[in-house]
């Protein structure tokens, strides 16, 4: 909501549109830069409540592909039969139980910690999140598959990007217009995911 009480384009643009949230708008337009989502994929959504991430993708999936939704809590929006909902949270959940939920063809991640107001705990606490994001890329995450993620703008940033260079043939950094340019979130995308190289058993 803008100060004066009026939300704002986006806001009102994804109210008239259906959708569960203004942050459609930022997938949207990483999708149309990127070319992620075509029918038949099976997409991870780690982070997908309250489901506008997930309703832009079933329609760009479409009933031959498959959508898993996880989040610590429920979706807000009615899906339809290809989409999965799971409630858990990503940091406890074992990697191995997204090996078994997949494989994917693409990973997103729009999960936000609970924020503390203190800039850099904030960043550190959405770093891990996409740390635990490319952990279970390496056990979902098709040779070849791509993988979206937010993250907020601190100390850990270029060694997260870094990372994620090692396991993806491009790495890109996106700052969507939808995006409020007073927030410190920003979106790596990387393209190719590279087999990796898992621990022995
Ligand atoms: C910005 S919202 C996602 C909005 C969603 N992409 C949409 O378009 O409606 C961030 C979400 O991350 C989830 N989240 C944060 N930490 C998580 C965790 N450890 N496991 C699962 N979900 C988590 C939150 O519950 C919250 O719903």
């Amino acid at each position: 909501m803008k100060p004066g009480g009026k939300p704002d384009p986006y806001t009102a643009r994804a109210h008239k549109e259906g959708f569960a949230a203004r942050s459609v708008y930022k997938l949207e337009e990483i999708d149309r830069r990127c070319k992620l989502l075509r029918p038949g994929l099976h997409v991870l959504d780690l982070g997908a409540a309250p489901g506008s991430w997930t309703q832009w993708m079933c329609s760009r999936v479409g009933p031959k592909g498959r959508i898993v939704a996880v989040d610590l809590t429920p979706l807000g929006v009615t899906v339809p039969a290809f989409v999965q909902a799971v409630e858990l949270d990503v940091l406890q959940a074992p990697l191995e139980s997204f090996g078994a939920l997949g494989p994917f063809d693409l990973l997103v991640s729009d999960m936000a910690p609970h924020t503390t107001g203190v800039r850099d705990a904030d960043a550190a606490l959405s770093a891990e999140l996409v740390d635990r994001a490319m952990a279970i890329a390496a056990h979902a995450l098709k040779p070849g598959g791509n993988f979206v993620a937010k993250i907020f703008q601190g100390s850990d940033f270029e060694d997260v990007r870094k990372r994620l260079r090692e396991r993806f043939e491009s790495v890109k950094v996106m700052k969507p217009e939808a995006s409020r340019k007073e927030s410190v979130e920003i979106f790596l995308v990387g393209l190719g995911h590279r087999a990796p190289v898992l621990p022995a058993p």
